[in-house]
């Protein structure tokens, strides 16, 4: 199938293009390069040998999506693209509704005239807001989200469920990622985050690097059984394979559903830096610090759904995340910015 990646050149777009290859299907690349660069798509070919169609755009931009549309036959459609900082969110609101809002408009809007059908989105756990019973499935409530990216997604679900019930030849598949960690075993692609990054693994894998001093752990008061945030941190590989699962899916049924992407099994915050430090040999010194304001004690997913519906797992464990973390850190220090 040719399937267009909004914002492909990205962390989880760039991994998902190498299992599209490795499956037989052409991605075809669509991203402004507002949160990657160009590196990412020349290292795609690196590890698959082929030259990947790629288009510098702005998915809000309706008229420059629409001649893409004009010009290019896409099977399917998978929308990466989208601001995900939780944070900046909560300092840029109207930028992230605008932008993860407008583009999806913009997509569905092109996607209706050129008569597209097949749409994957890359949701979140983050719609569940608060779970009051784990493991959470896709049938357990959603709202209650702590931030303005948070609600983009939740708005965004409503808005492609809407789509499918105007369209019934529209067929969409939710995919609601739980904590992405890892990257290729190449070690030629994986996270890249600007400045400090939010999200615990990269902070991990900067401090065994030496960029940062230690890892504050947010709060050691969870109701969880070390007292640290219990999450369900899945291998990006996996994650990238799940789309490719769900391609079929998407093209043999007609309109909405959302499917879990997570492994079933929580770790700890202190876990996550203990084995990482322990299977990589190196130390990840960390001290506690208060709870970061909007953080739940713990997140992780009842994967059943993948399994039944998208013949779907997850195969790769805690010791290949740390592993592939630490491989992509060390042999890219500064990210793709250090590439030659
Ligand atoms: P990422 O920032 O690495 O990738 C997003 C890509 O979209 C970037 O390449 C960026 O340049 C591009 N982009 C943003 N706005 C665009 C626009 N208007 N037009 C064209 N390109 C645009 O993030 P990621 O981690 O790969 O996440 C991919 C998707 O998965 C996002 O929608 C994100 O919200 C979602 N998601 C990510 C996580 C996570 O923890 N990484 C968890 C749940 C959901
Ligand atoms: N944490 C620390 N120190 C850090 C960073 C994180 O202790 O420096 C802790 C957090 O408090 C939390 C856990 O590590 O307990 C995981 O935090 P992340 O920021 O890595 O991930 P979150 O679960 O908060 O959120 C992530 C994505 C969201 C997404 C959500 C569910 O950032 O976009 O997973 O998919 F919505």
């Amino acid at each position: 199938m040719r399937v267009l990646l909004t914002g492909g050149a990205g962390y989880i777009g760039s991994h998902t293009a190498v299992e599209l290859i490795n499956a037989g299907h052409t991605p075809i690349i669509a991203d402004n390069y507002s949160n990657s660069c160009p590196e990412a798509v020349e290292r795609i070919g690196r590890i698959t040998g082929c030259n990947v169609e790629t288009h510098t755009i702005d998915m809000c931009d309706a008229e420059a999506v629409d001649k893409l549309f004009a010009e290019g036959h896409f099977d399917a459609c998978i929308h990466f693209a989208g601001l995900k900082a939780v944070g900046e969110s909560v300092s840029i609101p109207i930028q992230y509704y605008r932008n993860n809002i407008d583009s999806t408009l913009v997509l569905l809007d092109a996607m209706q005239r050129h008569g597209v059908c097949n749409l994957i989105f890359s949701s979140s756990a983050t719609v569940y807001g608060t779970p009051d019973k784990l493991p959470l499935t896709e049938d357990s409530p959603t709202g209650g989200c702590t931030n303005p990216y948070g609600w983009t997604k939740y708005m965004i679900e409503q808005i492609i469920r809407d789509a499918a019930v105007a369209n019934p030849e529209l067929s969409a598949v939710l995919l609601r990622y739980f904590n992405p960690v890892g990257a290729h075993a190449s070690g030629l692609i994986g996270e890249d985050p600007s400045g400090i990054p939010n999200n615990l693994m990269p902070f991990i894998s900067q401090v065994a690097v030496g960029r940062r001093h230690h890892l504050s752990i947010f709060g050691n008061d969870y109701n969880t059984p070390d007292g640290t945030g219990v999450r369900d941190y899945i291998h990006v590989v996996d994650l990238a394979k799940g789309h490719v699962a769900a391609l079929p899916y998407c093209d043999s049924h007609k309109g909405c559903i959302a499917v879990n992407l997570g492994t079933g099994t929580g770790y700890s915050v202190k876990q996550m830096a203990e084995a990482f430090a322990e299977i990589n040999g190196v130390p990840v010194p960390y001290e506690y610090a208060p709870r970061r304001p909007g953080d739940i004690d713990a997140c992780y997913a009842d994967p059943t759904r993948a399994r039944e519906l998208l013949g779907w797992e997850a195969q790769l464990g805690l010791s290949e995340m740390c592993r592939d973390t630490w491989n992509w850190q060390k042999n890219n220090p500064q990210g793709y910015k250090g590439a030659d």
